[in-house]
């Protein structure tokens, strides 16, 4: 909570998408849940997009077996490309050749699934000694102002890292990180809240409050060294929830809530929300969908 900490520009992103994706089976047995469309893009170019918006320079995806998809959508494709082209389609060739010109990419694979916290561990070469961004692949958010913008300038404020939080019913705390805090304080138009501690997916009796962390996180270096210490948790995975409790213990870290709203897409449920949600904004075809979903007369 310090004025006085050091405070280094968030230019970087880790992008964890190395998860096999069991909640949305059949449709991930081969491709990589980050990959299913919502409405016209990807999952994961959503999240992509929204780390543009937030100003994040470098992404750092990782992945793990069975992701090639990943990389070769935000690569070039120049046969495609020259496709289009030629057939005058150019509105098309820009829209393929800005994917890969979104921001700088790199990529690191999680060989074994042991667990979120692990997976941004894999990531601490490419991020090095700076402040950086968590955006979880499968969860889209919509706002105008992106969650994970809101977050860095928590950290630029503050000095302190910033994780989003989200009111849940209490009967769904075992599908989330759940922090306790002290109360809420506004600050710049925000709601913060300084948190206490933290845990992973309690059950509804054990849950020390009912927000929920949502899957956008702006973090200091020390995360790194807090993973390292961290044993594995729930599921015999290293978690990063239990990461950020020790984080939060040694230095401090704000919970937000953030404008906008959350989508957990790598959930059947979730990902029809974004979907009807997104296609409802669509430009081209928001009002006709608009208008086909009042004839179903629910
Ligand atoms: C992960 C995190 C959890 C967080 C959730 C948000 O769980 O471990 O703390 O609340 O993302 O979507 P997962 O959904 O990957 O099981």
């Amino acid at each position: 909570m310090t004025q006085s900490k050091q405070r280094s520009p968030v230019r970087k992103a880790v992008l964890p998408a190395a998860g096999l994706g069991t909640r949305f089976l059949p449709a991930t047995k081969v491709q990589p849940k980050e990959m299913l469309p919502v409405v016209d893009k990807p999952l994961i170019q959503y999240v992509v997009e929204e780390c543009v918006a937030s100003g994040i320079e470098n992404v750092v995806i990782v992945t793990g077996r069975g992701k090639n998809a990943i990389e070769d959508h935000f690569d070039v494709s120049p046969e495609l490309e020259a496709f289009l082209d030629r057939k005058g389609r150019s509105d098309q060739a820009e829209l393929v050749r800005q994917i890969s010109n979104l921001v700088r990419f790199s990529y690191t694979r999680q060989k074994e699934p042991l667990g979120l916290g692990h997976a941004v561990l894999e990531a601490r070469d490419m991020v090095n000694n700076e402040p950086f961004a968590v955006l979880l692949g499968d969860v889209i958010t919509t706002s105008a102002n992106p969650a994970t913008r809101q977050l860095i300038d928590v950290y630029e404020e503050t000095g302190e890292g910033a994780i989003a939080v989200s009111p849940v019913p209490r009967e769904q705390t075992s599908l989330y990180g759940i922090v306790s805090t002290d109360p809420l304080v506004e600050r710049n138009g925000r709601k913060l809240y300084w948190i206490r501690d933290l845990v992973e997916k309690p059950s509804p009796e054990e849950a020390p409050s009912t927000l929920a962390i949502v899957g956008r996180y702006v973090l200091p270096p020390e995360i790194f060294d807090c993973l390292e210490r961290t044993p594995p948790g729930r599921g015999g995975e290293i978690q990063l929830t239990d990461g950020l409790r020790r984080l939060a213990k040694e230095r401090g870290l704000w919970a937000c809530v953030c404008e906008g709203k959350y989508y957990d897409a790598g959930d059947k449920l979730g990902f029809l929300q974004a979907t009807v949600e997104l296609a409802l904004e669509n430009a081209e075809f928001g009002n006709a969908f608009r208008a086909w979903l009042r004839e179903l007369k629910l």
